[in-house]
């Protein structure tokens, strides 16, 4: 990890986070000693007397291979009780049913553009209002409070222009004001910064990113921070009936075991990617929390154990960011990050086109705005790649 403070990184309970996330991680099989946890692929389960029903009676409501990993991710994130859905926006949806009709929810401005879009078209319609601020600034959320409003909801390092919010900070004003917090760790990953043990009450994941990290299955991940939230949220999960499937839960734990080596890896190559940007006469900002004049990095520091493996850099102009898109050879062009190969996504057209033009703009996210995740390739061929396309773009 970059910056020492905890490294490796531990989650504060026994055993090291780099043992934890290849120990815990579907463990063994109790009954054979197998090295992975069985697909349990069944949807129901028999009951051998009515008195005395099984652990599990059907798969909606719990199944042993996907509460494998609702375990494993409730473990790596240090909170009560996992849950595994169908994809990252729905863990974010049910997460959000926890509200009510009348309810005013405070948002990261620049968050995911699917989350903006669940909040301003489906959940604006079914009477809860949203107002959008820079979490980056307390009183900016201070000022958006109203008497309704029942949760916070951020992204930090935001998506995509990489803004750091004050977990703690936020926390706990949330907390004076009985507010729900919620959190989108995909970008980090419980390896590089668990939000509940800095006061956080629900984390959700993407984990269709770096947790599953292959780009070859889409699933989302809740943890919260607490029993009460746990069942509440299991309720809704099981109402909504909105869960992983078992192959992709087995998947997703295959995947999860080579976490940490993953991020190390990429956040290597990630940081040296953002500062040869800076270097680069056609790029005209760098947004990396690593970067010494990114002005959350202080907070970032203290907040996580590394600094990710998004870069996102302007090149000026939609058409540069297009002839870039065009001239790359090595990363996929794409939607989707956190993959062992690099993956450049244009926001303007991919992960924001949910959002309108003229307030993307004015979130920053420019139309010159490419988002660069990096992958496990040689460093020398994707700065090669991006110099070779850069050019051409000028
Ligand atoms: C930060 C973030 N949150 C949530 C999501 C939604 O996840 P999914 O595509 O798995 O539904 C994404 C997808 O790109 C994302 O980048």
């Amino acid at each position: 990890m970059i910056h020492p403070k905890e490294s490796p990184c531990t989650a504060g309970t026994g055993r090291k986070f780099a043992t934890r996330v290849v120990r815990t991680v579907s463990g063994t099989d109790a009954r054979t000693g197998a090295s992975s946890v069985p697909i349990y692929q069944a949807s129901t389960f028999h009951h051998a007397s009515l008195e005395n029903p099984p652990e599990y009676d059907y798969t909606r409501s719990g199944n042993p291979t996907r509460q494998a990993l609702e375990d494993t991710i409730a473990q790596l994130e240090g909170g009560a009780r996992g849950f595994a859905f169908s994809s990252g926006m729905a863990a974010i949806s049910t997460a959000f049913m926890l509200l009510s009709n009348g309810d005013h929810v405070i948002c990261s401005e620049d968050v995911y553009g699917g989350t903006y879009r669940l909040l301003t078209t489906i959940l604006g319609r079914m009477g809860i209002e949203t107002t959008f601020v820079d979490a980056t600034d307390l009183d900016r959320l201070e000022a958006a409070r109203r008497p309704n409003t029942r949760a916070v909801f951020l992204e930090t390092p935001s998506n995509p222009t990489l803004k750091i919010t004050d977990i703690s900070a936020v926390a706990e004003w949330a907390r004076k004001h009985g507010l729900l917090t919620m959190l989108d760790n995909t970008f980090m990953t419980p390896c590089l910064q668990r939000p509940i043990e800095l006061g956080i009450d629900i984390v959700v994941h993407s984990a269709t990113k770096f947790l599953g990290g292959h780009s070859d299955v889409l699933a989302g991940l809740a943890v919260v921070s607490n029993e009460r939230l746990g069942h509440k949220l299991k309720h809704l999960q099981n109402g909504l009936g909105s869960v992983l499937g078992v192959q992709d839960s087995w998947l997703l734990m295959r995947g999860m075991k080579t976490l940490l080596a993953r991020m190390e890896c990429a956040e290597r190559s990630a940081r040296q990617l953002a500062e040869w940007l800076t270097r680069q006469r056609s790029v005209s900002r760098v947004y990396y929390p690593g970067l010494p004049e990114h002005p959350g990095r202080a907070i970032h520091e203290r907040q996580s154990q590394g600094y990710g493996a998004i870069v996102s850099f302007d090149v000026g102009s939609g058409e540069r960011a297009r002839k870039v898109l065009e001239h790359v050879t090595l990363p996929l062009v794409a939607v989707s990050l956190g993959a062992v190969e690099s993956i450049l996504s244009y926001p303007a057209m991919m992960s924001h086109a949910a959002m309108p033009r003229e307030i993307r703009l004015q979130r920053g996210i420019g139309d010159g705005l490419l988002r660069y995740s990096v992958g496990l390739e040689a460093l020398e061929d994707i700065l090669g790649d991006l110099e070779q396309a850069l050019q051409a773009a000028r």
